[in-house]
């Protein structure tokens, strides 16, 4: 599983930049795996409304919001860590969250289901100088309604008052206390789960359409990794288009490899998909192969036999956990 921080003030080594990086050290304790977006670092455009995203669901604008789309989706953490601007969040993190308008239409206007919905959670973290009885209240209606465009749920926030200068949090007397019970608080739910490893050779189709429908179907019993031998620069577009038919949303998905995929977390089991890939040696895992044929390159027809064959093993298996 991966938790996702957002570092949204602009300045390094400042209040926000030292409270996710000791949230996020403290969720890695538990062996996830962690990623950090740097806001200063990304050249992220403002929304122009243009509307293109509620009709195709991709955004116009192509920047480094493209990097960002995969993380969120990918995500079953996202941490979004924020000093206060004017009783918001800074305009370089405003702008990632107004382009994650491209998510929001996706599920609401094309009602496309994203697999990771049920089981993804949101945290905040805010920083203010002043002491307002209100400085967060702006802050937690941005962030939840950004949660949900991201497909996750608003789980909780920890907010500090009267903190300005570069290093003010590192004095807060209890904040250390509050970011590991947190950390524990939100992962609680995630460790219990069977870690299951789908894997393939390219990752680009089979793997990831059994990872989807795991996600889907039982995203809360099963830790649903995936990863190829050898994956491939992109996911398979007409694999795409059958899971769509399906309702269930692929976009943003990319191929990585089986050692990152279990880089950090120790698979229960093992899946192959029938393709003879060389997975490394996991002590303790159990391994089972499904002998499913290479759709790659065969028309849609076949993709579909396949994607149905997929679904009904993982039904089978979701029955057997
Ligand atoms: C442009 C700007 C606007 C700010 N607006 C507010 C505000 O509305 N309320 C507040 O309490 N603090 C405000 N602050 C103070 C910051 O929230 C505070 O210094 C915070 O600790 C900075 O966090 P950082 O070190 O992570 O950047 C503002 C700071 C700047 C630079």
């Amino acid at each position: 599983m991966l938790a996702l921080g957002i570092m949204g003030s602009p300045r390094k080594k400042g209040n926000t930049d030292l409270l996710l990086s000791s949230f996020m050290n403290e969720i890695g304790k538990y062996g996830v795996r962690t990623e950090t977006i740097e806001i200063g670092k990304k050249k992220i455009s403002p929304c122009i409304e243009c509307g293109i995203c509620e009709k195709n669901g991709f955004c116009s604008i192509d920047d480094e919001m493209n990097e960002v789309y995969p993380l969120l989706r990918e995500a079953d953490i996202i941490v979004l860590a924020t000093p206060i601007f004017f009783y918001n969040t800074p305009a370089q993190t405003k702008a990632l969250i107004d382009r994650s308008q491209t998510l929001w239409s996706r599920k609401y206007s094309l009602n496309l289901v994203d697999p990771g919905r049920k089981n993804r959670r949101g945290f905040l973290l805010a920083v203010g100088a002043t002491k307002g009885a209100n400085l967060f209240e702006g802050m937690k209606l941005t962030a939840k309604y950004f949660f949900d465009a991201a497909g996750a749920g608003f789980e909780g926030s920890l907010t500090y008052k009267k903190i300005e200068n570069r290093g003010d949090i590192e004095a807060h007397p209890t904040v250390k206390d509050e970011l590991r019970e947190s950390a524990g608080n939100i992962l609680k739910p995630y460790l219990k789960r069977k870690k299951i490893l789908f894997a393939c050779r390219e990752n680009a189709c089979r793997s990831q359409m059994a990872s989807a429908f795991a996600s889907y179907l039982a995203g809360d019993k099963i830790d649903s990794l995936n990863g190829g031998s050898s994956p491939s620069a992109e996911i398979n577009p007409l694999m795409v288009d059958v899971m769509h038919e399906r309702g269930i949303d692929m976009a943003f998905r990319r191929p990585k490899s089986i050692d990152l995929a279990i880089s950090k977390e120790k698979p229960d089991i093992i899946i192959t998909m029938g393709c003879g890939e060389e997975c490394p040696f996991v002590p303790g895992a159990e391994r089972e192969n499904w002998e499913l044929p290479d759709p790659a390159g065969k028309p849609v027809e076949f993709m579909r036999i396949v994607r149905d064959e997929i679904e009904k093993k993982v039904v089978e298996l979701c029955g057997k956990l």
